[in-house]
């Protein structure tokens, strides 16, 4: 999928030292409890492969041509944890430092949203990050989607300042 400035395609085998790379960047991962390894780091990207057999759709590598051959990745996901809005699919992203503060993450997201709608036909996408995380939530509200509640993420120990969540929902029909 091409945006304006972005090819949006499925991860390759030289993805797999940068991404490890920006999962292993703790300026990266400064809202998620722990950084990755490199095997967890290649085991998540092969995940996003088999995601993308199993449902027809996963995340993307971002590439930039003419800036970077990898930016990071973002896309749509199914979840495995449950709660009262799940089963559902989450759009989501993560840049590589570097990358950050150039509206790659809005153009990208809004292009895999509009998909999600147009041809994947699926209702509403669900989205969520910590309240602190302004910089993710602020892509969430840049692509039209909008905040409905706070909850308490199941897979984050009690007492952890990650536990509580703002989620937001897009709909087809709005955004
Ligand atoms: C969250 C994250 C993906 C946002 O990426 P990003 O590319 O920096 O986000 P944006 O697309 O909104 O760009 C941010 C800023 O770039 C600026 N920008 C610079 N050039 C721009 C351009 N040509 N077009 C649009 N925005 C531009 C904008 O001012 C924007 O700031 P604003 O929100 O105040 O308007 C990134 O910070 C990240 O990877 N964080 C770590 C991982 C993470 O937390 N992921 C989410 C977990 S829930």
């Amino acid at each position: 999928m091409n945006t304006a400035r972005l090819l949006l395609r499925h991860f390759r085998e030289s993805d797999l030292a940068p991404f490890a790379e920006l999962n292993a960047d703790p300026r990266v991962r400064e809202f998620f409890p722990d950084l990755l390894t490199r095997e967890k780091s290649d085991a998540f990207a092969k995940r996003i492969e088999t995601h993308r057999e199993e449902y027809g759709f996963s995340w993307y590598a971002v590439e930039v041509p003419g800036v970077t051959d990898f930016a990071g990745a973002l896309g749509l996901f199914v979840p495995t944890f449950q709660t009262h809005f799940t089963p559902c699919v989450e759009i989501g992203w993560r840049l590589a430092f570097e990358h950050q503060g150039k509206g790659y993450a809005t153009e990208g997201a809004k292009a895999v949203l509009d998909h999600a709608f147009s041809a994947l036909k699926l209702k509403e996408v669900y989205s969520w990050t910590v309240p602190a995380n302004m910089k993710s939530w602020r892509v969430m509200e840049k692509i039209g989607m909008k905040r409905i509640e706070e909850f308490d993420h199941p897979n984050v120990p009690a007492g952890s300042p990650l536990k509580k969540h703002v989620l937001y929902k897009g709909v087809g029909s709005e955004v």
